[in-house]
């Protein structure tokens, strides 16, 4: 079954509005795991605005099931993503000031950069993931990289859903397809939700992980984090 990975963002933002440290992030990612989720995923940004980098170091220990930490590879991220050990490292092309992620890596252009941090990152004995999008040649390079898997970027699926979701689907399906060929696992994220969820999974069967959390976050206001949580492991097992 694909396994949920929460990112946990958005409950970071809330905090710091405030200076203080409520929500606890901790406390946040020890409830989601509670109450199902698989994983926890942090994207820390160079302003902090949300994840910090101390938030990385003190989540590792805490975490019971997976940590997923996402994050362009600056030196600064390598330190600290080779110093805690995260399970999975998600490596995303987002300039600085970017606002979030909003396109998978030209794994051409960036070829020599990514073969070369997926090297030391597997050398620490972390998993790596690139974030990509369903170009096919990008697909077949990120197997170049050496990286064990790759996660779809999948907001152009969730824009296209409401207009036609077989057409907004087809895309993901081919490069799925081909990712599974060549033996990348496949994750997947950005902008999936309640609605487009289970229709995603059902067509990409040998989906490893999806990290939610825009989305997820919001739902918990209107239904609670446990029932949210159970109502979005419940579309990845079926609908
Ligand atoms: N995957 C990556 C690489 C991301 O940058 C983000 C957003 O931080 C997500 C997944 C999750 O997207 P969303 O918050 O829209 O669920």
């Amino acid at each position: 079954m694909t396994r949920l990975s929460v990112n946990i963002n958005k409950i970071a933002l809330i905090r710091n509005a405030r200076g203080g440290n409520v929500p606890d992030i901790i406390k946040a990612a020890g409830a989601c795991e509670r109450y199902g989720a698989q994983g926890i995923t942090v994207h820390p940004r160079p302003d902090e605005r949300h994840i910090r980098y101390h938030d990385v170091q003190v989540l590792k220990p805490a975490i019971k099931t997976e940590l997923n930490v996402e994050g362009f590879p600056s030196k600064k991220f390598l330190n600290l993503v080779k110093k805690i050990k995260p399970h999975q490292v998600t490596l995303v092309p987002d300039p600085p000031d970017a606002l979030t992620s909003n396109a998978g890596w030209d794994t051409v252009k960036n070829a020599s950069l990514l073969r070369d941090t997926v090297q030391q990152l597997k050398s620490c004995g972390i998993r790596t993931s690139i974030f990509i999008g369903t170009d096919l040649k990008m697909i077949e390079h990120a197997r170049h990289t050496g990286t064990q898997r790759v996660e779809l970027y999948t907001e152009p699926y969730s824009r296209n859903f409401h207009l036609n979701r077989k057409k907004a689907i087809a895309p993901f399906i081919r490069a799925a397809n081909l990712a599974n060929q060549l033996g990348l696992g496949i994750n997947a994220g950005h902008d999936l939700n309640l609605e487009n969820l289970n229709f995603f999974v059902k067509n990409i069967p040998f989906l490893h992980e999806v990290s939610i959390g825009h989305a997820l976050v919001s739902d918990a206001l209107y239904y609670g984090l446990e029932r949210t949580i159970g109502m979005y492991l419940k579309e990845l097992s079926g609908g």
